[in-house]
């Protein structure tokens, strides 16, 4: 996953340590009964993200191959942090199921649609499986087989964000040869998946970037009337609540004066933090016509400063984890801070010899070595831990 944009189209002692312990599986009592959810009022005040298994397991893994013992337990501590489960590939459609089984009452699982033709069509880290012309593909063995799935399961509670970076992506790198191929697939994979989706049990948002990336003056409007499009054009489903921000993102919540505000273009871009993008980008919907509320990643934002250029994307080297999930925001147009990219898995590929190979994955501010795209990066997420703020 990456985000490019251009502007305005333009401790204590080891034996005083507690001793880690691996968190036991959450206790799955499903509801009793099938699940509605009010996609006019914010979800996320009933329901808990669930900490789903795969992150649990890979975050488990993670505390066996930490020998410093205080840093195990507060290691151990991140497998109880609810998050996003991607559904990347596929094949990972076979994560859905044992998280449904995974998921309390109490809990809303999410789950990242993140499969498009021509995937990542403004860089090269997570390029993904379908082709820019195999939209039916998308169509009938990606989507149709997670419609099932969540129809399925009536008695669980999901929330679903849409296809990180797609339409920010037609928005402000157009002129790229890859995404003018991707565009039609993007919209029309976009609006079918939202068409589809649509259950009683499910609330979705559609990713609108970063403050960054479309918060710019002029892209604001333009990104607005993108996102609404691919709303109407799927009949304006009723469970669509809004748009997520921030998603695999380092920007913070409310930094004032923002991190990039002495940078030269500053004045081209009033949403110097992600609560002031919120708010305009909310703004900016509701005049296009779409529902308006955001929920925002604040998994990987806890230490500012360590990006050269605002749309520095991968591996952010000094890069914290952030707010824990929670519907308290300050923000009536925020519903939720979610943890939307698993902290601890790469963003890309530091090895210029790889396919996937991007050269943002190569400079200075990117942590170095760092695996494929949604590969675990021990590494990385020990130093997420060590900077974590607030501290585990
Ligand atoms: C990768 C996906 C991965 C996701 C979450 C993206 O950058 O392309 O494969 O599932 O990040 O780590």
């Amino acid at each position: 996953m990456k985000v490019t944009y251009t502007i305005a189209a333009l401790a204590g002692s080891a034996l005083a340590a507690p001793k880690a312990e691996k968190s036991p599986r959450a206790p799955a009592a499903a509801c009793s009964s099938a699940v509605t959810l009010d996609a006019s009022t914010n979800v996320w005040q009933n329901y808990k993200l669930h900490a789903n298994p795969f992150y649990r397991d890979e975050v488990n893994k993670a505390v066996d191959a930490i020998s410093d013992s205080s840093l195990k337990a507060s290691a151990a501590k991140v497998a109880d942090v609810g998050s996003f489960l991607w559904i990347d590939t596929i094949e990972n459609i076979a994560k859905v199921q044992p998280a449904i089984d995974d998921t309390p009452c109490s809990d809303i699982l999410g789950l990242v649609i993140y499969d498009l033709p021509g995937r990542d069509c403004a860089a090269k880290a997570s390029n993904g499986e379908l082709k820019y012309n195999e939209l039916d593909k998308y169509k009938t063995q990606y989507i149709d087989p997670i419609v099932k799935l969540l129809q399925g399961a009536p008695n669980t509670a999901f929330a679903l964000l849409i296809e990180p970076d797609s339409l920010p992506n037609l928005v402000t790198n157009a002129d790229l040869q890859t995404c003018k191929d991707s565009a039609s697939s993007y919209r029309d994979g976009v609006a079918y998946a939202l068409k589809s989706l649509n259950l009683p049990n499910v609330v979705m948002y559609i990713d609108a970037g970063h403050g960054g990336w479309l918060g710019w003056d002029a892209n604001l409007k333009p990104g607005a009337e993108e996102l609404a499009k691919a709303y109407k054009a799927a009949d304006s489903p009723k469970q669509v609540r809004g748009f997520s921000t921030n998603i695999a993102g380092w920007n913070a919540w409310d930094l004032s004066p923002g991190e990039f505000s002495t940078a030269s273009d500053a004045k081209y871009n009033s949403c110097q933090n992600e609560k002031i993008y919120v708010q305009k980008f909310s703004a900016a919907l509701k005049t296009a016509g779409m529902p308006n509320y955001a929920i925002v990643d604040t998994g990987r934002n806890a230490v500012t400063g360590l990006r050269a250029e605002w749309g520095d994307w991968c591996n952010v080297d000094g890069a914290g984890f952030g707010v824990r999930p929670t519907a308290t925001t300050g923000e009536p147009q925020a519903d939720a801070f979610v943890w939307g990219k698993p902290g601890g898995e790469s963003d890309g590929t530091s090895d210029t010899g790889a396919t996937r190979y991007d050269s943002f994955c190569g400079k200075d501010d990117a942590f170095k070595p760092s695996p494929e795209a949604g590969t675990w990066n021990q590494a990385y997420f020990e130093m997420l831990l060590k900077n974590a703020s607030p501290a585990f």
